[in-house]
């Protein structure tokens, strides 16, 4: 994206100057958090964190044994989370794509995009890599839903840069969460400590987006709470369109791995209070209007939350009442 290039035909020049000074005012941000990123974050190897001594040949070519589920120490929710997780980090090329063509390739903003890119494709390689040692999963299903998700591609479908830069600061601190707290949850030390090292990497990805919208929002404040309150209010995971997400998803939630009590106390509170988005004095209409809406979201997410906290807990009170006193519960068959 360069200042140069003739507008698309149609396009409302207001837009279009808004987003390149945009841009543009942002490079010296950029420059300063790329230099604060690289002085903080540190070399690791992706192959140090996969345990090989435990990896045996698979079937095919070299005739090893072929996966079976009893193979797996994992249980079926972190199972669940890592192969989202994994397959969501393997659309990296879709995602280059989205945002060289918003920062650009020159100047920091390049930088960024390639520096970005280069350790973002650590996390497939070492998620891929673990799942095979400890036959985590079905190597065979996870390459052919690799090749339906990445095949199909990735389009955030961010109207503007200032929906760009919301949007990837709220999913790298999503994707920290969900990376992390799949670790946590992993019956398997490697596994825990893999996760807890790319969510590292995926913190430091955060920070670096957040503090470019806090300048945004000083530079384009009405602009950029627009930007955010559409961006929190129709907020989806980058691995959405992996196949069979929604189910994936559901049991990742039942887990306690990733759900939207998660989501709203772990993800949009501190990012909102963080960039004091709730508390400015700056804002016109405009951003007055997207400030409520984020508000009224917000109001409403917690209402989802409490009821979704007492089904669960009239489910639990309705499965304690189920088991009599020799511990015999009945119909534990149908629960399993
Ligand atoms: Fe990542
Ligand atoms: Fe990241």
């Amino acid at each position: 994206m360069t200042a140069g290039r003739p507008l698309a035909q149609g396009t409302p020049l207001i837009q279009v100057r808004t987003r390149i000074d945009l841009l543009t005012e942002l490079e010296p941000v950029a420059a300063r958090e790329l230099d604060r990123h690289l002085a903080t974050a540190q070399e690791w190897f992706p192959h140090q964190y996969v345990p090989w001594s435990g990896a045996r040949d698979f079937d095919g070519p070299i005739g090893g044994e072929p996966w079976r589920p009893c193979q797996s120490a994992l249980t079926p929710a972190v199972r669940d989370a890592l192969i989202v997780n994994v397959l969501t980090e393997d659309n990296l090329p879709s995602y280059h794509h989205e945002i060289a063509a918003r920062f650009g390739r020159d100047s920091a903003w390049g930088t960024w995009v390639n520096r970005w890119t280069a350790e973002e494709g650590r996390h497939s390689d070492a998620l891929r890599g673990y799942l095979h040692a400890v036959r985590g999963v079905d190597p065979v299903e996870l390459e052919r839903a690799r090749m339906a998700h990445v095949g199909s591609g990735y389009d955030s479908g961010q109207p503007t840069l200032a929906h760009a830069l919301a949007y990837v600061t709220v999913q790298e601190l999503a994707t920290r969460e969900a990376h992390r707290n799949a670790g946590q949850a992993c019956p398997e030390p490697h596994g825990t400590r893999l996760m807890s090292r790319i969510a590292t990497d995926e913190n430091l990805h955060m920070i670096f987006y957040r503090a470019v919208c806090a300048d945004a929002l000083d530079l384009a404040p009405d602009l950029m709470t627009r930007a955010f309150a559409d961006v929190v209010c129709d907020f989806r995971m980058p691995g959405h369109s992996i196949p069979g997400f929604a189910g994936r998803a559901a049991r990742i939630a039942t887990a306690g791995i990733y759900d939207v009590a998660l989501h709203h106390d772990r993800v949009l509170l501190p990012l909102l209070r963080a960039l004091r988005l709730m508390e400015r004095t700056d804002l016109g209409p405009a951003g007055e209007e997207a400030r409520h809406r984020i508000g009224r979201y917000l109001e409403e997410l917690a209402d989802r939350i409490r009821r979704l906290q007492e089904l669960r807990h009239r489910r639990e009170q309705a499965r304690r009442d189920a088991v009599p006193e020799n511990g015999t519960r009945i119909g534990a068959s149908r629960e399993a």
